[in-house]
């Protein structure tokens, strides 16, 4: 029996969109389906990791033993990633965060008025990118998402970011679907995966990152 890829090893990831309220029936979200991140965290658990997955609003069953914490907003994701933080080997940050958030949220219902309604957005904090720039940070794994120059884009963020992988896909390649096709990035160059089933792509991200962790003995190098 082959020992497995990531026997031993803790794995912390974010999963789905997050949902920003406007007010107490209206918010702000994206297109992620969740299935990526949720398929990483079963492949994760096959080669053997303790996975906590925390996950924005989607309905998707929770893979078989990974411990799963529910949020919302981004700022719950941030919260909830870093109080998980302590004591893992891994962060991957599957989720698609969103960007911005409507500065202030409404208590009550906003009434239409027939005229043009203006919300004043502010940026989301950037939970990968301040965990990899700890200097505690386990080894950081990011996704990016691009509808063009996938290799330029995917590489300036793995450098801005400090991060030891990026799995780059193409928006018209995997949102949604159940099939993905993904480039991975790492310090020795790009590594196109054939097209394939989300839990078959997430299995080969796992390999790749089990022997990036082997040569790096654990410690995180971007
Ligand atoms: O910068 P960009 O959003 O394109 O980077 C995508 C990567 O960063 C993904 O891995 C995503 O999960 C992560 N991210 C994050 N927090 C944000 C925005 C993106 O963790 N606020």
């Amino acid at each position: 029996l082959q020992p497995k890829s990531l026997a031993g090893k803790r794995v912390l990831l974010t999963a789905g969109p997050t949902f920003e309220p406007i007010d107490p029936v209206r918010g702000l979200t994206n297109s992620s389906s969740g299935k990526m991140g949720f398929a990483l965290a079963q492949a994760c658990v096959e080669a053997g990791a303790a996975v906590t997955m925390i996950a924005g609003p989607v309905t998707l069953p929770t893979p078989r033993g990974v411990r799963r914490v529910d949020v919302q907003t981004s700022a719950q994701m941030r919260e909830a990633t870093l109080r998980n933080l302590p004591g893992q080997d891994v962060f991957i940050g599957v989720a698609a965060v969103a960007d911005y958030r409507p500065k202030m949220v409404s208590a009550e219902k906003i009434k239409k008025s027939g005229e043009p309604l203006t919300l004043v957005l502010e940026c989301t904090s950037d939970i990968l990118g301040e965990i990899a720039a700890r200097p505690d940070a386990p080894l950081c794994v990011g996704f990016a998402a691009e509808s063009q120059h996938l290799e330029t884009y995917a590489e300036s963020k793995r450098k801005a970011k400090n991060l030891a992988l990026v799995v780059g896909n193409l928006v018209q390649d995997g949102l949604g679907g159940e099939t993905n096709r993904v480039t991975l990035f790492d310090a020795t160059g790009a590594y196109p995966l054939p097209p394939a089933k989300k839990i078959i792509v997430a299995r080969c991200i796992v390999a790749h990152l089990a022997s990036l962790m082997e040569k790096f003995d654990g410690k995180p190098r971007a």
